[in-house]
């Protein structure tokens, strides 16, 4: 698999406090979420490797390392493996956890979401007409409970190392921690809660029967490492953004204007530290995650609103999540992808999918389904049509009596 797979990730921030539910309109059911915000305290004991990059101190080493990662002859991320280093440290991981109403029909079906590069978990929950938009409320309305979160070096959650630190690996560990603490029951025991919408109490107690995990593009490589790991702790998966063609990895970073975090927007960004880049503009996120007449021009101004910086480990750590089969990884999956996802598919996912690709990687699961979202690109959450999509994901997941 290509080394400079550039999967935009979509980390939903907890800035916000615990979203206000706003009931939608249903036949029948009209759900009032839950939710509560938490600082979950994730120790994390893995190896990385000292990729050779570049530093990234201001907007010129930016440019620089763009180009250094994709020339030809810069990388060898293989000589890198003999460079370990030891990760040993405590995470302050932002999550949220929502839950439906009693009674709901999926309340014990945890699904956790894990969005991709650029993103906080607001990637799962759009404010803007989060009817038509949040995946969030789309999943609560059909009775499951969620729990989103941070990814390192996002939002609300720790900002670690960016070369060393914000690696797949340690991702993989953070993600597979927080399904267990959810399983055991231990979440919310392990958790310092930082605001609640209502009845706290409902959620304390919380223990799913199975948990679902979704991912958005390198979320999606992160659950694929994961699953790889322990395949044991999911009981169905969905990757977005994650479709296995020969397309994949096509389009490297070089496509996609980057600055250093800080001094692109010291107000928004002024903690970030050296490594940490952000994606230029709205003309380069509509790029990366949006399909002309597939989306709302609102719909980009809040992208820019809540885009979110990327630790440059992250680049040459995510492509080790391609190389090993999930064995252990039982359940259905589903790959759900824009049909005219860019980075993804070079822009055109019809007709490529990949079965081969598929059985190497989930070689145990049951029923691999490829999905193409009609006039859809990278980001499934901001296309027009979006809920119709997160239909046909839950479809699939109650087909599998989840
Ligand atoms: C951390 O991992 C290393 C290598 O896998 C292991 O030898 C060590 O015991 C672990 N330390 C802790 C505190 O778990
Ligand atoms: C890329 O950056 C690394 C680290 O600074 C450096 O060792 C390497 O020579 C660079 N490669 C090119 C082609 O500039
Ligand atoms: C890992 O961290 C733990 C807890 O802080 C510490 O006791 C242990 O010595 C550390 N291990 C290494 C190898 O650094
Ligand atoms: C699927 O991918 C494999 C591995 O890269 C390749 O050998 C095979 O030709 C591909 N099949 C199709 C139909 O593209
Ligand atoms: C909206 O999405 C659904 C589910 O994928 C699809 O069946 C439908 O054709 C889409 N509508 C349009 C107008 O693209």
């Amino acid at each position: 698999m290509s080394s400079t797979l550039y999967l935009a990730s979509l980390v939903f921030l907890a800035l916000a406090p615990m979203t206000i539910a706003v009931p939608v309109e249903q036949d029948t059911f009209t759900a009032t979420k839950q939710c509560v915000e938490l600082e979950v305290s994730v120790p994390v004991n893995v190896t990385t490797y000292d990729y050779n990059i570049p530093r990234v101190d201001s907007n010129i080493d930016a440019a620089h390392w763009t180009v250094n990662y994709t020339t030809w002859s810069a990388r060898d991320d293989t000589l890198a493996r003999d460079k370990k280093v030891l990760v040993n440290s405590t995470f302050a991981i932002n999550a949220q956890l929502c839950v439906p109403p009693n009674g709901a029909p999926k309340a014990d079906i945890l699904q956790i979401a894990t969005q991709g590069r650029g993103f906080d978990k607001r990637y799962w929950d759009v404010e803007i007409r989060p009817e038509e938009y949040s995946y969030l409320d789309a999943a609560i309305n059909k009775g499951y409970s969620v729990l989103t979160f941070d990814m390192i070096g996002t939002g609300k959650s720790s900002k670690p190392n960016a070369y060393t630190t914000i690696q797949l690996e340690v991702e993989v560990e953070i993600l597979a921690a927080l399904t267990e603490l959810a399983r055991n029951g231990n979440l919310i025991k392990s958790s310092k809660v930082l605001s609640a919408t209502s009845d706290e109490v409902a959620v304390t107690n919380f223990q799913p029967s199975q948990v679902v995990h979704i991912g958005h593009s390198y979320g999606s490589f992160v659950m694929a490492g994961m699953l790889q790991k322990y395949g044991s702790i999911s009981d169905g998966a969905i990757l977005t953004g994650f479709y296995l063609t020969n397309q994949l990895g096509t389009i490297d970073v070089g496509h996609f204007n980057h600055e250093f975090a800080r001094d692109h927007d010291p107000q928004r960004f002024g903690a970030y530290e050296s490594g940490y880049i952000v994606l230029t503009s709205e003309s380069t996120l509509q790029e990366l995650f949006l399909r002309k007449d597939g989306f709302e021009p609102e719909l980009l101004t809040y992208l820019e609103a809540i885009k979110q910086p990327e630790g440059v480990g992250l680049y040459p750590s995510g492509d080790s999540a391609m190389l090993l089969p999930a064995d252990d990884f039982t359940g259905p999956v589903m790959f759900f992808a824009g049909e005219f996802d860019y980075p993804g598919c070079h822009g055109d996912c019809r007709g490529i999918y990949n079965e081969t690709l598929s059985r190497g990687l989930f070689p145990s699961a049951i029923d691999p389904k490829p999905y193409l979202q009609p006039n859809t690109g990278h980001a499934m959450t901001f296309a027009t049509n979006a809920s119709a999509g997160y239909e046909v994901i839950m479809h699939y997941l109650d087909c599998h009596g989840l």
